[in-house]
Order: C-alpha cells, then sequence, then structure tokens
C-alpha cells in the first residue's frame, strides 16, 4: 500500500486505522490560516442579529422558527449562537462576534476562501486518497465551531455518523483549529479505537411532525456496553488536519478559558451506489446545490475500517 501513498506516511494511515482518528500537524500553511481566521471574523461581523429568529422572535413558536432555520442551513451561511449568550428575553448579553457558536453548514459551497481549503485543495483530495476510507465522497457540511471564550459550550461524548448517517455508516470528519486548542479552552478528545467497538445505534432525524430527534437503530437492551478505555486530550496548534472516523467516540469540554477558539471542520460521506443517503436525514441536499464530489476520479478500491 505505501508505494501509492501522496502525502499521508503508512504509520499515519495505520495509525487513523487503529485509533479512528489522526492528528497531521502543520496541514494547512499559515497563510492559509491567516485567510481562514480573517474571514471568520468578516463573518462575525457581517451577522445580522436583528433578522435571527432565536433573537428576533421570543414567543413560544421560537422552536419551530429555529428548526427551519437549522433545517434549511445545508447551503446556506448561517449562525448558531451559543446557549449562554442568549438572555430571557431573546437578547444577546455580548457583543455578537462573542455569541456565535457556530457558522454553518455551506461555507464549502457559498464562501470561496472556505472552498478553496475543502473542494479546491489537492493536498485534501492526496489525503482522501491515501486514507482509501471512500470511494467516492462527497462534502455534505461545513462549520467554523467559535467555542467563545467562558461560554463556549461543552459537546458530550458522541460520534458523527449518528448526526450524518449513511447505510452502511460512512461519516469522516475533517477537523482544522484555526487558533491553539488547548486542555482550558475545549481541545477535543478521543476515545481511541472506539469506533472498532461502538456501532452506531441511533441516528439524528427529520421528525415527521417537524423538528428533529433520534430514530433507534438497535433496541436499547440490545445496544452494547459503552466502550472501556481512557480519552486521550489532543492539543493542537492552528492549521494542524484531524481525521475524525465516523465512528469514534470524542467529545469536547466548556471553553472557560479567556481565549476564542475556532476551528473550520468539514464532513465527507460516500455517495451512492456505495452508500445511502436517504430523506430521513436532517440535511438534505437541494436540486441546485446537491452534494459535492471530492474526487475527480472515484478510489478504485476501499479498505474497510473496523465495524
Ligand atoms: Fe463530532
Amino acid at each position: 500500500m505505501s508505494e501509492t501513498l501522496e502525502y499521508l506516511t503508512p504509520e499515519q494511515v495505520a495509525q487513523f486505522r487503529t485509533n479512528g482518528y489522526l492528528k497531521i500537524p502543520g496541514f494547512l500553511e499559515p497563510a492559509e490560516v491567516e485567510t481562514l481566521l480573517t474571514r471568520t471574523q468578516e463573518l462575525l461581523e457581517e451577522f445580522n442579529v436583528e433578522s435571527h429568529p432565536l433573537t428576533k422572535f421570543t414567543t413560544g413558536d421560537d422552536n419551530h422558527i429555529g428548526d427551519d432555520y437549522f433545517l434549511t442551513s445545508g447551503d446556506k451561511i448561517r449562525y448558531f449562537l451559543e446557549e449562554d449568550a442568549v438572555d430571557k428575553d431573546g437578547k444577546l448579553n455580548r457583543d455578537k462576534t462573542r455569541a456565535v457558536n457556530k457558522i454553518g453548514h455551506g461555507l464549502h459551497e457559498h464562501d470561496p476562501s472556505f472552498r478553496k481549503i475543502t473542494l479546491e485543495n489537492e493536498k485534501m483530495r492526496a489525503v482522501v486518497r491515501d486514507l482509501k476510507f471512500h470511494h467516492d465522497p462527497v462534502a455534505l457540511q461545513s462549520m467554523v465551531i467559535c467555542k467563545q471564550p467562558q461560554i463556549g459550550g461543552e459537546v458530550p461524548e458522541h460520534n458523527d455518523s449518528t448526526f450524518l448517517y449513511t447505510n452502511p455508516p460512512t461519516a469522516l470528519g475533517f477537523w482544522m483549529p484555526l487558533e491553539r486548542c488547548t486542555p482550558q479552552n475545549g481541545a477535543l478528545s478521543f476515545l481511541p479505537g472506539s469506533h472498532l467497538s461502538a456501532p452506531i445505534t441511533k441516528r439524528f432525524v427529520r421528525l415527521p411532525g417537524g423538528g428533529t430527534g433520534f430514530e433507534q437503530l438497535v433496541a436499547p437492551e440490545e445496544a452494547p456496553k459503552s466502550p472501556e478505555g481512557t480519552y486521550v486530550l489532543e492539543e493542537c496548534m492552528p492549521g494542524d488536519l484531524v481525521l475524525i472516523h465516523g465512528s469514534v467516540l470524542h467529545k469536547s469540554e466548556r471553553n472557560t478559558s479567556a481565549h476564542t477558539r475556532y476551528a473550520y471542520t468539514f464532513h465527507m460521506v460516500e455517495s451512492a451506489p456505495y452508500a445511502e443517503y436517504d430523506g430521513k436525514n436532517w440535511l438534505q441536499p437541494t436540486p441546485g446545490t446537491p452534494f459535492p464530489h471530492i474526487l475527480d476520479v472515484p478510489n478504485a478500491a476501499v479498505v474497510p475500517v473496523g465495524a
């Protein structure tokens, strides 16, 4: 396998397969990081608070408005707020640029700077070819995660294929810190090898009556026990790339520091006929914006990783 690798080393490929994630130091050039950071600041400045549903509406209909704003965000650039940045009257309790939890989910399509890193990036394609994780991957969503100082919310243990489900599960995350990630500002931590022992037991879906929820794929009494092991905290530098297998368990703590923890992340899944992406998923492609393919020539062969 090693003679065909373009960017990764055989050790890195093996590490990804064993641990379910891989940190690649210095994947982005400093100038690329700077461009994405600047663009993030600009997007935060462009955030129009007046027209945002969670701050504009304060009635019991909030949830539906919020649901629509979320459910139709796949091909747009939208703003999702930190829970602790909105007071009970639906007003921001701090500057808008310090109130946004994340910006998504169509940055890779609609913002030229993020598009360049995601869809027009030969180095990214080389990683995809080296991993042989997908035959013909498509990018389906992208986000800047802000993890704001003091209030940046905790993300509890989860795997990504629950939220970006295909049959069989094929999600793969690309996570790129734009700033240093430390134990104090909510660096990611992973349970190595959990992608091999923690099957996808539920999926995040659009509910028939509106809104979103979980559909169980395995009856609770048949679900395997949570895998044992010790979480590994991965401190990161700006420009690192962390590849995240869709089944590996990971989490991040609240940002209790005085510093932001901006990161850009996007996900790929396998496309048909290799995997099925159905209409139950919260995120749906639209006729005008189908999920873009990453490779010009699909990988001839993939090497399955774990469950
Ligand atoms: Fe995740």
